[in-house]
């Protein structure tokens, strides 16, 4: 029998990914989604692109706050793993609205937690984030590397890899991979799958791709006078569905004894600077980005990119994908659904 994963924020812009991903890989998926920040029609894509393995996909519309809700799933069902995305992710709103985060993704989790407990499922990919290494002083960063949050959604993430750890020292029988992705972009390649923010994009290419649509006159480009090879912010961008690929190594890793409460950063080790990534999607689109320079935004790091080598030696994974293919997916997404999953509706 395949194993059975549930993948709790799976209808959104990752967990959308690695749902397929699983499904491809003969895995059952069941999707835990409030739809706070995504779709349905994702997951019909999903199911869609997933073609004879569709089926092995169930969604389930809770609020990971909602326990009873969560209780009767699984008391319904027998999980193998649980993969981990639902929260919220938007830095400047955590700063305004502080006490939402916290509830939201420190509640969610904690409740995900106890009812994973009294069922007897303790296997768990956490989706951390490259945030918790603030302003790195040394770049790359290691999984050693200190940590810092610069806001709340970061300390969020912070305060549930210790959460998870402290899980981990009270029963070891919990087995606990945490995360550390950097900035992930890029879409499927098939271009039926990909970030389709709410509002107006906080992130670079999702803000470049409506500019490139048509939708936005500019990209206002944060910062020109960093130390850095063009003045504007380094980051290490990392394409969805290798972060996707990173994902299965986790869960299969997850089967290995040697495993208690362990740390991966998931990234490709190259910095690229923001002007070079408007660059590369200038070449792949064949459209003009119109730049507005402006100052810098608040809370950003100057500089940062990840060492992979622990998640080459240990899960066996390293990224295949280069900015010019992020950028041609990203590309074929944007013009294909220039509103997004609303295009279709
Ligand atoms: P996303 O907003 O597209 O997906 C998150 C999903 O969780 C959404 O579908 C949303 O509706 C759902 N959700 C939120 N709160 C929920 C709740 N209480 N109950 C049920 N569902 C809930 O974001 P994403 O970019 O796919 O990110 C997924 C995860 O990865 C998040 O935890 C995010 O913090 C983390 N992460 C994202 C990035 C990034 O740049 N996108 C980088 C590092 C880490
Ligand atoms: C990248 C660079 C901006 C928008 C964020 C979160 C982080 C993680 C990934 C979840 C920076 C510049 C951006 C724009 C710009 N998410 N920029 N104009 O800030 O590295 O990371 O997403 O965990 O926690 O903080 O990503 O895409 O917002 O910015 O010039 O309109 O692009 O200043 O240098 P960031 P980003």
């Amino acid at each position: 029998m395949s194993s059975s994963i549930l993948v709790t924020g799976g209808a959104g812009y990752i967990g959308s990914h690695i749902v397929l991903q699983l499904l491809l890989g003969g895995y059952k998926a069941v999707v835990v989604d409030n739809l706070d920040n995504s779709s349905e029609i994702a997951l019909k894509r999903v199911k869609d692109l997933a073609a004879e393995n569709g089926p092995n996909l169930t969604f389930n519309k809770i609020d990971l706050r909602d326990k009873p809700a969560l209780e009767k799933l699984f008391a319904s069902e027998k999980f193998d793993a649980v993969i981990h995305f639902a929260g919220l992710k938007a830095v400047g709103e955590s700063v305004e609205k502080p006490l939402m985060y916290y509830n939201n993704n420190l509640i969610g989790t904690i409740t995900l937690l106890e009812v994973m407990a009294a069922h007897g499922c303790k296997k768990l990919v956490f989706s951390s984030s490259a945030t918790v290494y603030g302003w790195p002083k040394v770049v790359p960063c290691t999984e050693e590397s200190p940590v810092s949050a610069m806001n709340p959604y970061g300390r969020t993430k912070l305060f549930i890899e210790e959460i998870c750890r402290d899980l981990h020292l009270s029963d070891s029988s919990w087995k606990i991979i945490l995360l550390r992705y950097f900035n992930p972009v890029g879409s499927h390649p098939s271009g039926y799958l990909g970030e389709d923010p709410r509002g107006i994009p906080n992130n670079l290419m999702p803000f470049v791709q409506q500019v490139a649509v048509g939708r936005r006159p500019a990209l206002t480009v944060f910062g020109t006078d960093y130390g850095t090879k063009d003045g504007t912010g380094v980051r290490d961008f990392i394409h969805v569905v290798d972060l996707a690929d990173g994902y299965i190594a986790a869960l299969n890793k997850l089967s290995d004894p040697s495993v208690g409460c362990e740390v991966y950063n998931l990234g490709t080790g190259k910095g690229t600077s923001v002007l070079e990534m408007v660059a590369a999607f200038e070449k792949a689109s064949g459209k003009k980005i119109p730049l507005v320079k402006a100052s810098r935004r608040p809370g950003d790091a100057e500089i940062l990119y990840g060492s992979t080598e622990k998640a080459e030696r240990e899960l066996n994974w390293k990224a295949k994908y280069g900015i010019e293919e992020m950028c041609r997916d990203q590309w074929n997404w944007a013009s294909k659904n220039p509103y997004g999953y609303d295009s279709t509706n």
